[in-house]
């Protein structure tokens, strides 16, 4: 896990954040979008923490990397916005149980937290996802497969929550996964 840690640290140590470009599965369904504590998963420089955080969301930014979110941090301040952010290893992390009114997840998967993800949602609460799918060697051979969902997309993981939006092949290289579901 060290390795990672460090390939994500030096990889957000060169890239310069952009925090104005939250995914296309928030704007698209920003309708959805109301108010509470929102949860941002592997959030790296956090445009997606941002976006909820304008929509009137409290925002509780986790990641492994340091600079990411020393970066987030401070933008997120410059805009007078109600976000925390924690450093933290999701392999190792505890989810609380019930506590989230929004739970954000964009390309990051590993199959052991995708229980505690529909757990850490609250009655009502709302998981937006959007992570490659085994597509996507297609695209990028070198991508660690281990990386990716398998073929039925994001739906089978959580059978707690109602399913609004299920995309298991999107885009036009069929390598995204999408799903938008609310726990009943
Ligand atoms: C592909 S990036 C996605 C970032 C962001 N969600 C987005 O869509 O722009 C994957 C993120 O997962 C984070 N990450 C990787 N392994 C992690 C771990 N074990 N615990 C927490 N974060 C991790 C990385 O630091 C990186 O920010």
């Amino acid at each position: 896990m060290r390795k990672d840690r460090n390939r994500w640290e030096s990889r957000y140590g060169r890239e310069i954040p952009d925090f104005d470009d939250p995914d296309p599965l928030l704007c698209e369904q920003m309708k959805l979008l109301t108010s509470g504590i929102a949860l941002d998963l592997a959030s790296g420089f956090g445009a997606n923490s941002l976006f909820v955080a304008e929509s009137d969301y409290t925002v509780h930014a986790l990641d492994i990397s340091f600079n990411a979110l020393s970066a987030l941090n401070k933008e997120a301040r410059q805009r007078g916005l109600d976000v925390s952010c924690v450093v933290a290893d999701l392999d190792e992390y505890p989810l609380p149980k019930a506590y989230y009114d929004l739970v954000l997840v964009f390309y990051f998967y590993t199959k052991p937290l995708m229980n505690p993800i529909q757990d850490c949602l609250k009655r009502g609460g709302l998981l937006f996802y959007a992570t490659y799918n085994f597509h996507h060697t297609s695209v990028k051979p070198e991508f660690n497969p281990a990386y990716l969902l398998p073929r039925g997309g994001l739906s089978p993981f959580f059978p707690k929550l109602e399913i609004i939006l299920d995309e298991p092949e999107a885009g036009p290289n069929r390598n995204v996964s999408r799903f938008i579901g609310r726990k009943a």
